[in-house]
């Protein structure tokens, strides 16, 4: 009662709206190995995926190691298929029905993007830390809008334009609204069908409270190099409690 329902309704509508589109979205991304590497350095046996969405992070570790242990946690089904291979918890990422540790809690793709208060950010830290085995790492491959695109969104609005490899024309177009918020409306053409979708996100910024109240490690990529202001990638490495 204690947490707002609307925005989990919210988040619900828009990946049913972007679902269709969204394997081909995150093929143009590079992280799955980058998630597999960083599981066989820390030797993580037990993992969660926050926001695991269709978990294709979940199975790509899971497939890489099947003797691992990988829950994934969504407040959805949105993106998710029928029968994982992975244990699925429907859950808020700011309460947690979970009560057993892992070695590793990631966030991949960034879901805090839709945690739009410090408040809310830092619940869904704290949840994650209480988690974490000794020894264990949360780590959040964050959303970051560096200074010049930053101002592109507070003036005209930064647009970005990609064909997907199955021919859809994805267009995008970034506000700024204030304090690291942006309005982005995603347009998707296909087979000349159109399908819209909006989204309030709040991006990271290396001094935000949810980061500095957990003593967060913030490097520029999941191989923690050093975190680079020009570049458009935050990644936060959070320890546990103990
Ligand atoms: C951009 S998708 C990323 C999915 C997946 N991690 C990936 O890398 O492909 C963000 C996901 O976070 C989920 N999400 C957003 N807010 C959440 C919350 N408060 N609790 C749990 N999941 C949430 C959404 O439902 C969505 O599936």
């Amino acid at each position: 009662p204690m947490l707002a329902t609307t925005d989990v309704a919210t988040v619900d509508r828009y990946y049913r709206t972007v679902a269709p589109f969204y394997a081909a979205e995150m093929r143009l991304r590079t992280d799955l190995d980058e998630w597999r590497g960083l599981a066989w350095r820390l030797a993580a046996r037990r993992i969660l995926d926050l926001g695991c969405g269709d978990g294709r992070v979940a199975r790509a570790l899971l497939a890489d190691d099947p003797d691992r242990e990988v829950v994934g946690v969504d407040c959805g089904r949105a993106l998710l298929g029928d029968d994982p291979p992975f244990t699925f918890v429907e859950a808020d990422m700011r309460d947690l029905p979970l009560d057993e540790e892992f070695d590793l809690v990631l966030a991949a793709n960034d879901p805090f993007v839709h945690l739009l208060s410090d408040a809310d950010r830092g619940r869904a830290i704290a949840e994650a830390r209480r988690l974490l085995a000794t020894g264990g790492l949360l780590v959040i491959d964050g959303l970051y809008v560096p200074p010049q695109d930053d101002i592109v969104a507070a003036g005209d609005g930064l647009v970005r334009e990609r064909h997907l490899d199955d021919g859809t024309y994805v267009h995008e177009l970034w506000r700024a609204t204030g304090e690291h918020r942006y309005e982005t409306l995603y347009r998707y053409e296909r087979d000349g069908d159109e399908t819209e979708a909006r989204a309030t996100v709040r991006a990271w910024h290396p001094g935000e409270s949810a980061l500095h109240d957990n003593a967060a490690r913030v490097a520029g990529g999941l191989d923690e190099r050093d975190f680079d202001p020009w570049e458009g990638r935050l990644v936060a490495v959070i320890a546990g409690w103990s």
